[in-house]
């Protein structure tokens, strides 16, 4: 099973969001291979889950979840509230370990609470240094200088993250960074790598169509 998770970050709002979704699911896509998911910003979701209604094979995620399980906490989104909503959630992503100061104790706390609620965490590491938190099954290696850039990381650099992260073989590893059509076939033909998570490529149908077709 390969995966391709669309992280739309903060981009689009809901006409844009809807043009999207309707625009994909107009491509004649197989979907039995391949695991899809995208992760809008948390305003798209419920229109997102209605558009989706009939349709098994896209499942939605969120970008994070909030550290605090529910209570007086302004502007938070819980896993709690997300609950049957959304089935993953991107968790210690580097731009909140950067812009938001996310801790590694933060993101344990945010794994925990995603899974007890029933949200798989995609686990965000930038390196080998990165710990992972106890439970977690899918982790996706995204090397900070590949994010937004143009310059996605060598197949056989990206391998060797992989060994020295030491992961359980039930793990899945996917690797994010300037994922484009014209590299994305270069980590999926390889075994080691278990799928994608794509940012700016996934924000038109067609180029994230073309992605995935890969699969
Ligand atoms: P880009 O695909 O735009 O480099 O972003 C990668 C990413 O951060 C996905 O989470």
């Amino acid at each position: 099973m390969r995966y391709f998770i669309a992280n739309w970050k903060a981009n689009k709002n809901l006409n844009e969001a809807l043009d999207w979704i309707d625009k994909f699911l107009n491509l004649p896509s197989r979907y039995d291979r391949i695991k899809m998911v995208v992760c809008p910003p948390f305003h798209l979701i419920h229109p997102l889950k209605l558009k989706l209604r009939d349709n098994k094979f896209i499942s939605l995620g969120t970008q994070d979840v909030s550290v605090f399980e529910s209570g007086n906490y302004t502007g938070e989104v819980t896993a709690k509230s997300l609950k049957g909503l959304i089935d993953y959630a991107i968790i210690g992503h580097s731009e909140r370990r950067k812009y938001f100061q996310e801790s590694d104790e933060v993101l344990t706390k945010k794994v925990q609470l995603a899974l007890k609620y029933e949200i798989q965490p995609v686990y965000c590491v930038r390196g080998e240094k990165d710990s992972i938190p106890e439970n977690i099954k899918i982790v996706a290696y995204e090397p900070v200088y590949a994010i937004g850039t143009g310059q996605n990381e060598d197949v056989e650099k990206v391998i060797e993250v992989k060994k020295k992260l030491n992961l359980s073989e039930k793990v899945s590893f996917l690797y994010g960074g300037s994922i484009t059509e014209s590299n994305a076939q270069d980590y999926l033909v390889n075994s080691y790598i278990d799928g994608l998570l794509i940012g700016g490529s996934s924000l038109d149908p067609d180029e994230f169509f073309k992605i995935i077709k890969l699969g």
